[in-house]
């Protein structure tokens, strides 16, 4: 199993570049199925959960290739295969996504639940109450999805929750229907958004992407497009938090500055310095920090992804911070284990309660999720002595050459590489 470790307490110093979006660039590499047409598609981040997509694609008979270091040719001319398979469902939940575009280019799909997640329960009933409104035929047999529809039909639907999953699944279905859907109570993400444009690159008829009500008018067929991925907000806001986390100076490149408001607001109020210019940021730390109080939200409010990272930071405010998650319901696992570096934290159902220590002190931890094991980075960066953080692989998943990219700024990080599970 990989390990990291960090010797902490080096302000981190320089310049970074923010890579591709992992959750916008996974629905897109899905939504290549809706065409028999080549695709471009550029600025893809080498992710492990990118791979998993491409391995899942192939398996579809959907051929890649590499063309540059972040380009990729993608290219369903024939679909040989209409099933996501648990093996791989189970190891990146976004595979779910295949199944509005396998429903709407073959028009039958066989998809596995992804079942539990270490972030909470993570249901898929939005997504089939979506697809069965677009006409599809949905029964759940031996852990699958079984769906058939001989012609999609447009539909009115009203989303229990703004999920960004259901939201992406049910456009990718809704391109090819005959007729006009509606989501009301969409999600709003900016992934939704880059997916609206690929679809739109295409040839679909998407409008509403970015507000709560998306409206798709389907047509025959969609062409080949040339797509480049917006770029990472999540890894931005990571890379953001380093900076601070260490009272260091970075410049960070490829900022998504606006898509970032609420945690720019919120860096600002503890009382750290963000610069906006040239599309990057210069997060400057060192002063003493101010604890403040957040929620995350669902686009544009606060981001669950970025939650433990800014966990992380607030462990070292000077008072008590109040963290509330509303979209997962466990998502403080990070909590225990910052708790094991001295953190002071008491959690009530979605509240944290974050009172501020002057220093964290290394010790093993373990990873449980890809932003989970963002916010260990981070502390440990901070923190006396070194920390050894364990199941590291998870981070691989979502950000690329992190280690390199931090080691470059200044931090002391090295990687024992063991054999990661498949
Ligand atoms: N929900 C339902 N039913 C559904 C779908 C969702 O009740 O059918 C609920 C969920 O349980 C959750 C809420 O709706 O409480 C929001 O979930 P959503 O569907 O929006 O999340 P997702 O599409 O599964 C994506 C990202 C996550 C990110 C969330 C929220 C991808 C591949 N994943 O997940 O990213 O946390 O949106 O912004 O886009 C990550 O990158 O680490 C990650 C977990």
């Amino acid at each position: 199993m990989d390990k990291m470790i960090i010797h902490g307490g080096a302000p981190l110093k320089g310049a970074v570049t923010v890579s591709g979006s992992k959750n916008a660039t996974l629905p897109i590499l899905m939504a290549s199925l809706l065409t028999d047409e080549p695709c471009t598609i550029r600025n893809v981040p080498r992710l492990r959960d990118v791979n998993t997509a491409l391995a899942l694609l192939r398996g579809l008979g959907v051929q890649s290739e590499w063309t540059g270091d972040h380009a990729l040719a993608i290219h369903a001319e024939h679909v040989i295969s209409h099933e996501a398979p648990y093996e791989l469902v189970k190891t990146m939940r976004a595979s779910f996504f295949v199944l509005g575009p396998l429903l709407a280019r073959v028009r039958r799909a066989k998809v596995s639940t992804p079942g539990g997640c270490a972030i909470g329960a993570r249901p898929v009933n939005l997504h089939i109450i979506g697809i069965r409104a677009l006409g599809a035929r949905v029964q759940l047999r031996g852990g699958y999805v079984e769906a058939h529809a001989d012609q999609l039909r447009g539909a009115r639907i009203w989303l229990d929750a703004p999920s960004v999953g259901a939201t992406e699944n049910i456009m990718m279905a809704a391109v090819l229907a005959d007729g006009k859907t509606t989501i009301e109570n969409a999600a709003r993400e900016p992934e939704v958004q880059d997916l609206a444009k690929f679809l739109v690159a295409m040839g679909a008829n998407v409008r509403g992407a970015g507000t709560h009500v998306v409206e798709i008018e389907g047509v025959e067929r969609l062409h080949g497009a040339d797509h480049e991925m917006i770029p990472d907000r999540i890894e931005a806001g990571s890379l953001m938090v380093a900076a601070a986390i260490t009272g260091g100076d970075v410049s960070i490149r490829n900022v998504p500055v606006d898509q970032l408001e609420a945690v720019i607001v919120k860096l600002r109020e503890t009382g750290v310095s963000v610069i906006a210019a040239d599309g990057g940021v210069r997060v400057t730390g060192g002063g003493a920090l101010r604890p403040v109080e957040l929620r995350t939200l669902p686009y544009p409010g606060f981001p669950t992804d970025l939650q433990a990272q800014m966990m992380a930071l607030l462990t070292q405010a000077n008072g008590t911070s109040v963290i509330t998650e509303t979209i997962f319901e466990n998502r403080f696992m990070h909590a225990l284990e910052l708790m094991r570096m001295g953190a002071d934290i008491v959690m009530k159902g979605p509240t944290a309660v974050v009172r501020g220590v002057p220093r964290l002190q290394g010790a093993p931890v373990m990873a449980t999720d890809l932003r989970a094991s963002m916010g260990l980075i981070l502390a440990g960066l901070s923190a006396e002595n070194h920390t050894e953080i364990g199941r590291v692989y998870h981070l691989d998943r979502g950000y690329e050459a992190l280690d390199a990219k931090l080691s470059s700024l200044g931090a002391r990080i090295e990687r024992l590489k063991d054999s990661a599970p498949a």
